[in-house]
């Protein structure tokens, strides 16, 4: 079984979705990390219910993103893990990550990307009036939210859709999409998604 650690900064509904798939074992890893940058962010209390250790960091306490990613690789070493999984991680991944899991970061992103990339993808798609937006799952290189494209999915904006309603059906769909291409990726069958 895979070691996977799930990086996430806020609520956590995405880690919340992964910890369950692997539970109901519709996803065949083992969550041996959770990596936040957000000391009060709900994720913990996630973790902390789900029995899944957490690595915790505030940026400002280091001089650097080269320190703190150190940090975070040690912690990741000494876990044995194999596959970092971004799930509202709101932070660039920096070299010492790229480099340490050179093609084994994902991030899953609530647009279509290339489109509305960076912070607020769902303000950005309805301030352009966009008739449609989505979500990706996508590798990690040190573009924000840039890398080679695993999966997308659309959704129609509808009229009248506000940013709650237009929320919900995105997280929705990423609740379904990102076990599902865990599955595939760690299963070694990303030609199929491609
Ligand atoms: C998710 O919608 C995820 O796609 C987005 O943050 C949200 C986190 O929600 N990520 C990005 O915008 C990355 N640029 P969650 O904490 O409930 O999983």
């Amino acid at each position: 079984m895979k070691k996977i650690a799930v990086f996430a900064s806020g609520n956590g509904s995405n880690f919340q979705a992964i910890a369950d798939a692997v539970r109901q074992g519709r996803l065949k890893a083992q969550i041996s990390l959770l990596v936040c940058d957000k000391p009060q962010a709900y994720v913990l209390e996630r973790a902390l219910q789900a029995e899944i250790p957490s690595f915790v960091f505030n940026a400002k306490d280091y001089s650097s993103k080269i320190h703190y990613e150190a940090e975070v690789l040690a912690q990741l070493r000494k876990r044995g893990i194999e596959f970092i999984v971004l799930a509202g991680y709101m932070r660039l991944v920096g070299e010492t990550l790229l480099k340490a899991y050179d093609g084994k970061i994902v991030n899953i992103h609530p647009s279509v990307l290339p489109n509305f990339p960076g912070k607020d993808a769902i303000g950005q798609a309805l301030a352009a009036k966009a008739e449609e937006t989505g979500v990706t799952v996508h590798f990690v290189d040190e573009g924000m939210d840039t890398g080679p494209i695993i999966a997308s999915e659309v959704v129609e904006i509808s009229s009248g859709e506000t940013r709650e309603s237009l929320q919900n059906k995105l997280q929705q769909i990423e609740h379904d999409l990102y076990p599902a291409v865990l599955q595939e990726l760690l299963a070694g069958n990303k030609e199929e998604l491609l």
